[in-house]
């Protein structure tokens, strides 16, 4: 059986089917990807991976990062460098404490981000295996981008287009009041210059993409542009342009970093939530006028 979609939202993000992760071939790798450049966002039901079929899969789409724990030095529990940690499993394997470091650091995923658009690489797809979730809470969300950018009124795209936007890696976290790191950690990725616009490279659209990572705009006072984001943010997060999902255990969900932003929603820290994150490299598109 070949891949099969099923759209759930009207502009994207749609639920895959009729494969095995575990052992794709390079014609159902194509298919993904053709997909992903359609709906940005596919999720899979009912296929647990272990560790290595997990880095496996994910190699089949690129290169892969391992996120900011570069920046941190936080060490893993995982049997790979490549698996980024999802949840509050402390490094014992139990749920870790309010108090843990690594959880406070997490929390910043509840605001509306790209993964790693904070380093010099920027990043492609990331993908979600689900081992453990908690009853209730703990969904993700991601909103669509592209049709962000078709609606947003002609008056804001006059303002945006052409503008670069400054990421920072710590500044959403510093921005809760996470802010206990140290120079090494701090310096280790140098705030990026990114467009606010850009052209997603598989479907030639536009992209409008703001993020909790940005900490300034060019051309605007600090305030100024972290107002423009504020405001660009909330369009783009509008219920319309959102798909919620909400886990279940042996889930898989893939997004393309590039035409979306996605949060994870609160859930009582106390329940075990345990997911697993690779995430592939590319390049970005300028924007094009
Ligand atoms: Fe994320």
């Amino acid at each position: 059986m070949g891949l099969l979609l099923k759209p759930v939202t009207p502009s994207f993000a749609a639920e895959a089917s009729g494969v095995d992760l575990r052992s794709l071939d390079d014609a159902a790798v194509r298919a993904i990807d053709e997909a992903m450049d359609k709906y940005a966002v596919l999720f899979f039901r009912g296929q647990p991976l272990t560790q290595a079929e997990q880095v496996a899969l994910a190699r089949k789409f690129g290169p892969l990062d391992s996120g900011l724990r570069k920046a941190t030095g936080a060490p893993t529990r995982f049997q790979h460098d490549e698996l980024i940690d999802i949840g509050n499993v402390a490094l014992d394997g139990e749920v870790a404490e309010s108090s843990d470091q690594k959880l406070i650091g997490q929390l910043a995923n509840q605001l509306w981000h790209s993964d790693s658009s904070f380093q010099d690489l920027p990043v492609k797809y990331s993908m979600l295996s689900a081992v453990t979730v908690p009853p209730n809470g703990g969904d993700t969300e991601w909103c669509d981008l592209r049709a962000a950018w078709d609606e947003l009124p002609d008056e804001t795209k006059r303002l945006v287009e052409g503008r670069t936007a400054r990421h920072f890696a710590f500044h959403s976290r510093i921005m809760l009041g996470d802010d206990k790191y140290n120079e090494t950690q701090l310096t280790r990725f140098p705030p990026v210059e990114r467009p606010l616009v850009h052209v997603h490279p598989g479907s030639g659209r536009k992209v409008l993409f703001p993020s909790a990572h940005i900490d300034r705009v060019s051309g605007m006072s600090v305030p100024e542009g972290r107002l423009l984001v504020a405001e660009l943010l909330e369009h783009a997060t509008q219920p319309k342009f959102v798909y919620r999902h909400t886990w279940r255990a042996g889930d898989y969900v893939m997004w393309d970093n590039r035409a979306t932003l996605h949060r994870g929603r609160r859930y009582d820290l106390k329940l075990r939530r345990d997911l697993r994150r690779t995430t592939t490299l590319e390049r970005f598109t300028v924007s094009g006028h």
